[in-house]
């Protein structure tokens, strides 16, 4: 394609984008499409033999993702934790792919390797921890989390393990967490070959935070059994509930065992750049190392996770290798630095030009009225369900509120409302005209709603209520 063909079908394709931004709040949530019916629109035909014309590809696939995709821009979509996308993130993925900078070497990125180092800068900044932190750009949460799970591994454990593996470790290394931690900590525990016994579920408070009493036991505990406690997981925001750890607790006791302190806040590090709610995160500033995903609450598009870790060289250490083909350490220049040696990946995308360019459109000011925004209407949803006499509201943290409908005549049985809940969702997922996820909370299976969408406004909120309730009564029925 030359540059004239690029422009004509790229002015088509702008004007179609910027007709679907315009009108997301009037399609479907998602079309509830079987992948049968998927199937038959694609064909079921062998890999093309010829080429086809460009013009032709892009109209017909604009119109399969447009007409044929769950729509997480979409107002009413609270579902699970994907942000609506800002769509100078869209522009940005474009730039990105158009110069196609390879940012595993400084060498071969010049520009963009240093756009990527001032992004980390800033979104420290941003989470309110020193800009002396240093990290990578990665795929998402899970991503970002195994990143510095491994910097963890290689920290705490005798030098020797890069060369003999784990099973040379004379002591069992353990890991801390609540059961409130997102799953990737199974995956991490497998990955980087520890296995899910090593995992300390430590339980829960009334409040949903780690217990940091038993946590300390525990830790004991496992000293006296010749075990290396190796980490400690705080949550800033977990999945279902949106609760914030007491991260200056387990700071200390981190402090006092020497052990790793990791904080996944994936979800909802973001919120410490609010005045109001930086309280919560009283601790973070300890963290050896943190994630946080700008493709959720900083409304990046798929895909942006981020690492941060408190001594870039720890990252160093871990993933840093010189093979004799790579000439990428030539330069005189001291502040040289190339993210092959960072984390996990060696070709690595030009992410952070969506997220460093979305951090210059919004700017701290910008950002603190969204987040607060939609922490806002998190709360309206929990006191119109408190309202409702047919709602209960069951609990609102950061930007989540979980709820569930429970009919007037109902005679309080949990595992029938339980059941009837999940019914509820499964109408809600079929109608199309909202998203919402679930959550259990003590037992119960709640609706939950996430907002981390700039679209959605107090009006949606209302009328997500109104259909809940025609949903519940349906399914009652
Ligand atoms: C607290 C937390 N950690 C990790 C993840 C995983 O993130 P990702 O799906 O981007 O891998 C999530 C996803 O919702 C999350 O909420």
């Amino acid at each position: 394609m030359d540059g004239e063909e690029f422009r004509k079908i790229g002015h088509q394709l702008i004007d179609d984008i910027s007709n679907f931004i315009d009108s997301i709040d009037q399609k479907p949530v998602t079309p509830n499409e079987s992948p049968t019916h998927l199937q038959a629109l694609l064909g079921n035909v062998s890999l093309p033999e010829n080429g086809k014309p460009v013009t032709d590809l892009i109209s017909k696939t604009t119109d399969l993702l447009f007409n044929h995709s769950l729509l997480n821009g979409h107002p009413k979509f609270l579902g699970y934790i994907t942000s609506s996308a800002a769509p100078i993130g869209a522009l940005a993925d474009l730039l990105a792919a158009s110069v196609n900078p390879n940012v595993g070497a400084h060498i071969l990125s010049p520009i963009a390797t240093e756009i990527e180092k001032q992004t980390i800068q800033w979104l420290s900044e941003f989470i309110g921890v020193s800009s002396d932190y240093g990290g990578l750009l990665v795929s998402g949460g899970n991503m970002a989390n195994f990143t510095a799970f491994l910097a963890a591994r290689t920290a705490k454990t005798p030098k020797s393990i890069k060369e003999d593996g784990i099973q040379n470790t004379s002591k069992k290394l353990t890991v801390y967490c609540s059961k409130t931690t997102h799953t990737w900590i199974e995956k991490a525990v497998i990955l980087f070959g520890l296995g899910t016994n090593a995992i300390r579920w430590i339980p829960t408070d009334a409040f949903n935070k780690m217990d940091t009493t038993i946590l300390e036991t525990t830790i004991k505990d496992d000293v006296e059994h010749n075990c290396i406690p190796l980490i400690v997981v705080g949550t800033a925001g977990d999945v279902s509930t949106g609760v914030v750890d007491d991260l200056s607790k387990i700071a200390a006791i981190c402090k006092k065992y020497d052990i790793w302190f990791h904080i996944d806040g994936a979800y909802g590090a973001p919120a410490a750049i609010i005045p109001k709610y930086d309280h919560l995160f009283d601790g973070i500033k300890e963290a050896d190392s943190i994630a946080l995903d700008p493709h959720k609450w900083l409304y990046s598009p798929l895909e942006a996770g981020c690492t941060l870790v408190k001594n870039p060289q720890n990252l160093i250490d871990t993933y840093s290798s010189h093979p004799e083909y790579y000439n990428f350490n030539n330069s005189e220049d001291q502040l040289t630095q190339n993210f092959y040696e960072y984390g996990l990946q060696n070709s690595r995308g030009f992410r952070a030009l969506k997220v460093w360019l979305s951090l210059q459109q919004v700017g701290r000011s910008g950002y603190q009225k969204l987040i607060s925004e939609d922490i806002a209407l998190s709360e309206t949803l929990y006191d119109l369900a408190k309202k409702h006499p047919e709602l209960e509201a069951v609990s609102q943290n950061l930007s989540i509120t979980t709820f569930r409908y429970i009919p007037l005549t109902h005679s309080n049985n949990n595992e029938a409302l339980n059941k009837l809940n999940e019914e509820i969702l499964n109408e809600i997922h079929t109608g199309g005209k909202a998203f919402l996820s679930n959550a259990f909370v003590n037992d119960h299976y709640c609706l939950r709603a996430c907002i981390v969408n700039f679209r959605t406004s107090k009006k949606d909120i209302h009328e997500i209520i109104d259909i809940v309730i025609e949903a519940g009564r349906s399914a009652y029925a």
